[in-house]
């Protein structure tokens, strides 16, 4: 089928590439000119795993494209797909400006009868905003085409991106008219083969779907957090907790890891703007609220250990990070919890060391140069002339350090905010050990 993709971010560029890996000819639309470039010659503007040699090839073989042509792509495609970003305005509701914008270019080239699918994270009741920013410009043209807006919401994970794509749990279609489902289910199938993995549903369930989804993992998450705080406080282990409750089907394994609270470009932006949503529409989300709340105070949690070791003298301090992205695996720093604590500890007068694996030119584009924060090259690098580590992204290299090199710090201190390391062996090693909820 052809198909074209508005906006080539996460989610869009995910999308495009795997859907040109299963044979569609499909057409990456944005409107950043150097974006569009540096993906024709095959440089990517995200870190995530995999993609780039995906892009390369099905670029190569032809069945992906890259432009800013937005009239052309209108022309051509079947299915045409609004993946721009929905970034939160100043009360936290999601803006909609540039899904529709993107709308409006639909309206004014739209040339056959396409479907349009909104796979942005947008609040319930913006496909019929689409639907009607469409209309509005075919009425102007004085044009009848047909059209579809249909509600097909993403759960991708950043690091995982194409995995996800590729091997869907569940493929939410929200829509009404059974012509418009046919098509999704046939430009979808290959994804999921043998198994009914499509749950189809009203437009506006579809909308609801996502925001409730990443609600309920940002309420595990922010539910951790609290009783992780209620056992310091008790003297209990978190981590003994979390093992004790996981094995539970009802409860599962999965994010109900205690930490530095949730960041990203996703859980953060939407339990506000489903809030906001609920708000704007007479109810008070409570649990929302606290969920936010909590993630919030919880960001703060790993500086506030550091303050109370250090007595509240933080002046001619210098602190070791490891890790600036949100999470494992991306170079993301939308939301990250390092840049709450970078940014309290300057606020205390103290300096910081940091190191990630992939984040660097983020973290230097976000903080540019200061004299209190070093970039540097390596794990090791960070410690040299430190007095204390921090631990805040959990990458698979933090996991096996050399005790030794913790010694060399000033106050020979960790601070591990992912809980990766054994306070034991840290303790036996002559280190001194704060976790996340661990009593100490
Ligand atoms: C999230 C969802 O997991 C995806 O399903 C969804 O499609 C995506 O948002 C989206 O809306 O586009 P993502 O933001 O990439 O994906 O990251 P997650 O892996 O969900 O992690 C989010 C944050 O939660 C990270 O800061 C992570 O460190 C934190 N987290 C996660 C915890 O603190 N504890 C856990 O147990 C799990």
């Amino acid at each position: 089928m052809k198909v074209s993709i508005f906006g080539t971010g996460y989610v869009g560029l995910v999308t495009g590439t795997c859907l040109s890996e299963i044979g569609h000819d499909v057409t990456c639309v944005d409107v950043d000119e150097a974006k569009i470039e540096g993906l024709r010659q095959g440089r990517l503007p995200i870190y995530e795993p995999g993609l780039d040699s995906m892009v390369v090839r099905n670029g190569s073989d032809g069945r992906l494209h890259f432009t800013t042509d937005a009239a052309a792509a209108i022309a051509g495609a079947e299915i045409v797909f609004i993946a721009v970003g929905t970034p939160p305005d100043e009360d936290g509701s999601a803006d909609l400006q540039y899904v529709l914008r993107v709308a409006k270019t639909i309206g004014a080239n739209l040339r056959t009868s396409a479907i349009v699918v909104n796979k942005s994270t947008v609040p319930v009741g913006t496909a019929q905003l689409v639907r009607g920013a469409i209309a509005g410009e075919l009425s102007q043209r004085k044009v009848e085409i047909d059209f579809e807006v249909v509600s097909n919401p993403e759960f991708l994970k950043e690091g995982d991106a194409v995995n996800d794509c590729m091997h869907p749990d569940r493929i939410v279609i929200g829509a009404t008219a059974d012509a418009a489902v046919d098509k999704l289910k046939r430009l979808y199938a290959p994804f999921v083969r043998n198994h009914d993995r499509f749950v189809v549903m009203d437009v506006r369930s579809a909308e609801l779907t996502k925001y409730a989804a990443n609600a309920m993992l940002a309420t595990k998450i922010s539910f951790m957090n609290e009783i992780s705080n209620i056992a310091e406080r008790v003297g209990a282990d978190i981590e003994m907790v979390r093992r004790g409750i996981g094995s539970d089907p009802r409860i599962g394994w999965q994010f109900i890891y205690p930490g530095v609270g949730y960041g990203g470009s996703c859980f953060p932006k939407d339990v506000q703007a489903l809030a906001r949503t609920a708000q704007q529409h007479g109810y008070r989300p409570q649990l929302l609220d606290a969920v936010e709340e909590v993630n919030e105070r919880q960001k703060a949690h790993l500086f506030e250990l550091i303050h109370r070791h250090f007595d509240g003298q933080l002046s001619d301090r210098t602190v070791a990070i490891w890790g600036l992205a949100f999470k494992p695996d991306t170079d993301d720093m939308r939301a990250a919890s390092s840049r709450r604590l970078m940014e309290q500890l300057w606020a205390a007068g103290a300096r910081v060391r940091a190191y990630d694996p992939e984040a660097m030119d983020e973290a230097r584009r976000i903080y540019g140069e200061r004299v209190d924060l070093v970039l540097c090259d390596s794990m090791e690098e960070a410690l040299r002339g430190a007095d204390a580590l921090a631990v805040v992204t959990e990458w698979r290299q933090f996991r096996s350090p050399d005790l030794a090199a913790f010694r060399t710090l000033g106050d020979a201190v960790v601070f591990d905010g992912r809980n990766v390391y054994d306070p034991d062996e840290l303790e036996q090693a002559g280190i001194a050990y704060y976790g996340i909820g661990r009593g100490r």
